[in-house]
């Protein structure tokens, strides 16, 4: 950028006037929160105010780059300094404690190297249509958490904390006394079968994923009261799905799928469940004017060349590969939810 002329007026453009409107570190706020929880930082100040010699010593760090790393915490939000210099918890480091369900684990997953290697990306992606991640790390995500087991632990806790809602909901709304065999597709650690099971004392449960995460799952599940009511079996959906099913839950997976390989799951689903059975559909919707989950969406293209869809998108979906009577489950208390919830049956 050239000078402007100097004429003896004050600069028009003030960069460092700028730079308190535009914070430049905008795009590290993230990597400053995942520092933070990693830091477990906000636990600390859950207990009451702390000077930063408190807080470093509770968490194993250097006095003096904690009492730097706090005020620039307080730029992003994370925490609070009171009249007394003394730091307390802010709305936004309640959400990263490791001590209460929170979005701890999805800030370090989304702001770990796996996710954000391949965002550095972006305008790559967007320029040609095609996930990052390959490129970057020469396999595809599930295959790059397989060979980092601390990033893919957080994956696994976002994905368990994003799924309690819809689990609960689900459980309460839809009526699942009807089924005996219910498959959960990409089930992660088994947070939504594990509620499902507990509304059907008749039923058996499989929960389907790729072989690293049944091995979380299994860890996850090992006390639980109803461990010998679910199967973990592991395997690539892609090429085949756990047979016999009456119900098979496919919980944001679609939306991790370009719509070949969307297609060639809910193929391999309708193929391997038995007849009149049913398929349910849970997934970000898009909205009619751009939201979160745009945002979610470019995520998507991102990492696993998948996107987000519209309800009628996937329901193309769902009949091209063979399903009848599409229709959404009405979730009281979902409604605001930017998530799809469909029925689908297997004739
Ligand atoms: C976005 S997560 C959703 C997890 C869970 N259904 C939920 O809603 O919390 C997608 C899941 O699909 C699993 N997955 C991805 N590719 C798979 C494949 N080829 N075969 C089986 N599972 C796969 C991943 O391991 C991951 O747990």
């Amino acid at each position: 950028m050239r000078p402007e002329p100097h004429d003896g007026a004050a600069p028009r453009f003030s960069p460092l006037g700028a730079l308190a409107q535009l914070n430049p570190f905008t795009w590290a706020t993230g990597l400053f929160l995942r520092g933070v929880a990693e830091l477990k930082i906000p636990d600390e100040l859950a207990r009451g105010p702390r000077t930063s010699d408190q807080v470093a010593d509770a968490v194993g760090a250097d006095r003096a780059s904690m009492a730097r790393f706090l005020r620039a915490c307080v730029v992003h939000g994370a925490a609070q300094r009171e009249t007394d210099g003394r730091y307390t918890l802010t709305d936004l480091g309640q959400l990263l404690r490791s001590d209460i369900p929170s979005l701890r684990g999805f800030v370090i997953a989304v702001n770990g190297p796996g996710m954000v290697r391949p965002w550095e990306r972006l305008a790559e992606a967007v320029r040609t249509g095609r996930s990052a991640t390959n490129d970057v790390w020469g396999v595809d995500i599930h295959e790059y958490y397989a060979q980092h087991p601390e990033e893919a632990l957080a994956y696994a806790e976002s994905c368990d904390v994003l799924t309690i809602e819809a689990a609960e909901l689900l459980s309460r709304a839809y009526d699942f006394a009807r089924f005996q065999r219910i498959v959960d597709v990409g089930g992660s650690r088994g947070v939504l079968l594990t509620r499902v099971l507990k509304e059907t004392p008749q039923a058996g449960g499989v929960l389907f994923e790729l072989p690293t995460v049944v091995e979380l799952a299994r860890t996850a599940l090992a006390e639980h009261q109803l461990r010998e009511r679910i199967e973990l079996t592991a395997g690539d959906f892609l090429a085949e799905v756990p047979t016999g099913g009456d119900l098979y839950l496919v919980k944001n997976v679609i939306s991790d799928l370009a719509d070949a390989d969307a297609a060639t799951l809910l193929a391999n689903c309708l193929k391997a469940a038995v007849p009149d059975s049913r398929l349910l559909l849970v997934d970000w919707v898009l909205q009619p004017a751009p939201s979160f989950v745009d945002a979610t969406d470019i995520d998507c293209l991102v990492l696993t060349g998948g996107k987000a869809r519209t309800p009628e998108e996937y329901e193309h979906l769902l009949s091209g590969a063979g399903y009848t009577n599409i229709s959404d489950v009405p979730l009281p208390g979902f409604e605001a939810a930017p998530m799809a919830v469909i029925e689908a049956t297997r004739p």
